[in-house]
Formats: C-alpha cells, structure tokens, sequence
C-alpha cells in the first residue's frame, strides 16, 4: 500500500478508496511547516475555519488528523470506537511499539491502569514532594548566581529525569542511553514508515533489554521503589507475565522521561516573553499552584493516534477498520471552540478544557507527578530567579513528533 512515489524526501501512501479527495491534506506529522516559528503556532495554524474537522495525510504511512478540539477529545474516550491497538505513527511503528498497557482496551487495560495506579496516584505523589522540592532547589541554587543558563539542558532535561530515576531507584549515569531512546521511540528517525518502524524498533529493545535484569532482580524482593512496587502486584489476582512487565516498566521510563522535560522548557520560554505573567503568580501563590492545569491547557506535547476499530461514519467521514487517526493534544487546548483566547495564559481561567494528558481509559497515569513537578519548579525557580527573560537572539529550535521538543533556550537574569 505505500509506494515510493516520492516528490521529495519523504514516502507517500496511495490515497485509499473511501477516502475523499476533498480530505486530503499534506501534512507530516514529524516536519510540520512552520516548525521553526514555535510547536504550537504550527499546529494551530492548520486549525483554518475552511480547515475540515477530519483529514487525511498521504505522508507517514497515510493517516486521518482530527484538526478540531471536540473530536481529539470525543475520540480519546471511546475505545469501543477508536482502539489503542495501535498508537503510534507511522502505523508499521506502532505495530512495533511494545509497550503496556497502552496498546490494550477495556477490560484487558483496566487491571493493569489499576496497578499503576498504586504506584502514582495521589497519595503516593505527596509522599515524595519533598525529595521532588529539594531536586529542584539543588538544581536551581547554582544557577542563581551565574545570571544565565540553558534551560533545556541544565534544568527542564534534568529535573524529571532525577525524579523519576530516584522514584524507580535507578542511577542517574544510566539517563543518557534511556535519553536517547525515548527520543528514537517519539520522534524516529526515518523516511519512510519502515525505517522509522525499524528506529521505533530497535529503540523499544533497547528499553527492554535495559529493563529486563532490573525486574528479575527486583522480584520477590521488599523493596518500596515504584518498579518493585510494580513487579510484585498482581494482575487479576495471578503476578505479572514477565513480558507484561517488562512492558510495563519500559512504559513508565518513557512516561517520566520525555514529556515533563519539553512541557517545563515550553512553559519557561513562554514566561521568559511575559514576565507579566510571572509578577501575577509571583504575589500570589494560590494563583500559582491554582494556575498550573491552565498551563497544561497552553503547552499540550503529545501527539498520538488511535484505531478505527470498526467500519463507520464518523460526523459524515466514512472510516474503515484499522485506519489510524492522529489526535494532535494541541488542537484541544489551543481550540477557539473550546477555550476563549486560548493563546492567552490565564492563571485564573475557569475550567480549562484540554487533551493534554489524553483522555478516557488511558487519561495520563502520571499526571499527578507531572503537576508536582510543574508546580515546584514555578515555586522555586520564581522564589530564587524572581525576573527572568529569554537571551537577546535566543532561537529555541523546536522538533514535532509524538512527544514534541524543544532545545536551546537561554534565559538571563540580574546576578545576585
Ligand atoms: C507534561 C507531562 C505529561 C504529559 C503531557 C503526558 C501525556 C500523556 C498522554 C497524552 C497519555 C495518554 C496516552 C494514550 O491515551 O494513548 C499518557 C499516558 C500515560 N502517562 Fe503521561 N504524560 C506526562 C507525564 C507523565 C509522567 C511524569 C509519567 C510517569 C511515569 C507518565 C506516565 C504515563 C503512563 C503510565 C501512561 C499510560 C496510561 C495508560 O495507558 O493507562 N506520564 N500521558
């Protein structure tokens, strides 16, 4: 079905015969245009009012995009439509990704969700807010008096990563490997869809192979840390398959490891070009901790898919079984239709609606932890670096993909 019939660099899939021609719309996922002038601005831009509500793209693999607020959210919460089978894009990757339970629906998923749960749920995140605190104080302290750093690199890449490697009772030494393969699983490299399944491939193994005499060595064992918490629950009263596990602990790596680190950089540059809104959260700290969903709402990073699990007309669009459709997170939060102003930061926005942190059965299992996180580097950042902005000629370079990124971002401020 996908021919190299290639204008340029990049592979294109045969329009499919349900597919109208009005539809179509080149746009690739992994190199949206106008990339360069920020994640979100190329997102949004598709969002056109001439823009249909579904499209679909010959480029990686061929797949539908959901280009409106209403249907990313409507398509997260119903599995019974739209399959977690596949999740990742291009679809040959997807097949690929290993990981659990998030290729699984209800009610296969749903003793896994309650595992994870065990381990990330409210109560055990105020558990570690402390050692969360002082990662980021220690993080922070040294930069006070240098009046400049990368953000990216010296905080926003490192601070959730320490984190989690504490939490999981992992070394920090290991993070540059696991780095890197959580960048080849969300963003791959490749032209066509079987070289960036055989990128996705190699990365996921990667993660197994790294976690698999972790969790023999932690079976059976007391240990309180979130992955032997994980290994030694049970699964409808039976322990964990080994491959589930590994599975399991592959995903909750890549979970805490890519998307707080470009969430926190996207954040900080926006705050960096608005010190107004710093001076807001600055004098008021219910604000601040209040603020943090609407902040979620305006940086959304992911962007995956889901399956068409059976034949169907979807809002007039007829979808086949096993086409794949994107739902790009940004296109909720930043959506006219369902927030006011949405490129505006509101600290005090009433309801914020968004996908940020998908929705349905697979809502984000982490999201308590990425809110700790979040809150606490406003807290202390601001607490310490009161007045901050972006470096004269600061260029942050941004990359789109399943988790989207950002590098470079240099902030200064007064050396105290
Ligand atoms: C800003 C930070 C974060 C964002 C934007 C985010 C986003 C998401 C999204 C969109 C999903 C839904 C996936 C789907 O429906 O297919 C998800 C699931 C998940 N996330 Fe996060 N996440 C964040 C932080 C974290 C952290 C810190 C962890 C910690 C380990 C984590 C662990 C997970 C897990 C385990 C799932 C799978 C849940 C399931 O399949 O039931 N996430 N996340």
């Amino acid at each position: 079905m996908v021919e190299a019939t290639v204008a340029d660099h990049r592979v294109r899939a045969d329009r499919p015969a349900h597919v109208p021609e009005t539809l179509v719309r080149d746009i690739d996922m992994y190199a949206l245009d106008g990339i360069e002038q920020g994640y979100h601005e190329a997102w949004k831009a598709l969002q056109q009012p001439d823009m249909p509500e579904l499209v679909w793209t010959p480029l990686t693999g061929g797949h539908w995009i959901a280009t409106r607020g209403e249907l990313v959210k409507d398509i997260y919460s119903d599995p019974t439509r739209f399959s977690s089978e596949v999740i990742f894009l291009p679809k040959e990757a997807g097949e690929k990704y290993g990981m659990v339970p998030t290729r699984m629906d209800p009610p296969e998923h749903t003793p896994y969700r309650k595992l994870i749960d065990t381990g990330l749920n409210p109560s055990q995140i105020r558990k570690v807010e402390e050692q969360v605190r002082q990662a980021a104080i220690d993080l922070i302290e040294p930069l006070v008096a240098k009046g400049q750093c990368d953000f990216a690199a010296e905080y926003a890449n490192v601070f959730p990563v320490k984190v989690f490697m504490a939490m999981a009772g992992l070394p920090m030494s290991d993070v540059p490997k696991l780095s890197e393969f959580a960048r080849d699983m969300t963003r791959p490299a490749g032209n066509s869809p079987e070289e960036m399944a055989e990128s996705l491939d190699a990365a996921n193994k990667g993660f197994d192979a790294y976690v698999d005499p972790i969790i023999r060595s932690r079976r059976g064992g007391s240990g309180t840390d979130l992955i032997s918490v994980m290994v030694n629950g049970t699964i409808n009263g039976e322990p964990m398959p080994h491959d589930k596990a590994v599975g399991l602990i592959s995903l909750l790596l890549l979970g805490g490891l890519d998307t707080v680190v470009n969430f926190l950089s996207f954040s900080m540059i926006y705050l960096a070009r608005h010190p107004e809104k710093v001076t807001e959260i600055r004098e008021d700290e219910l604000k601040l901790r209040r603020g943090v969903e609407e902040l979620f709402r305006r940086f959304p990073v992911v962007s995956e898919a889901r399956m068409v699990a059976v034949d169907q007309t979807y809002r007039g669009v007829e979808l086949k079984r096993g086409d794949m459709i994107l739902l790009p997170t940004a296109l909720h939060g930043l959506d006219e239709g369902a927030n006011e102003n949405p490129w505006d930061l509101d600290w005090e926005r009433k309801a914020p609606q968004h996908s940020t942190f998908g929705g349905g059965p697979h809502r984000c299992a982490g999201l308590h932890l990425a809110r700790l996180e979040a809150t606490v580097t406003l807290q202390e950042w601001i607490r310490r670096i009161p007045e901050f902005s972006l470096a004269p000629g600061a260029n942050p370079v941004y990359h789109s993909g399943i988790v989207a990124a950002v590098e470079n971002v240099p902030l200064v401020w007064a050396k105290s």
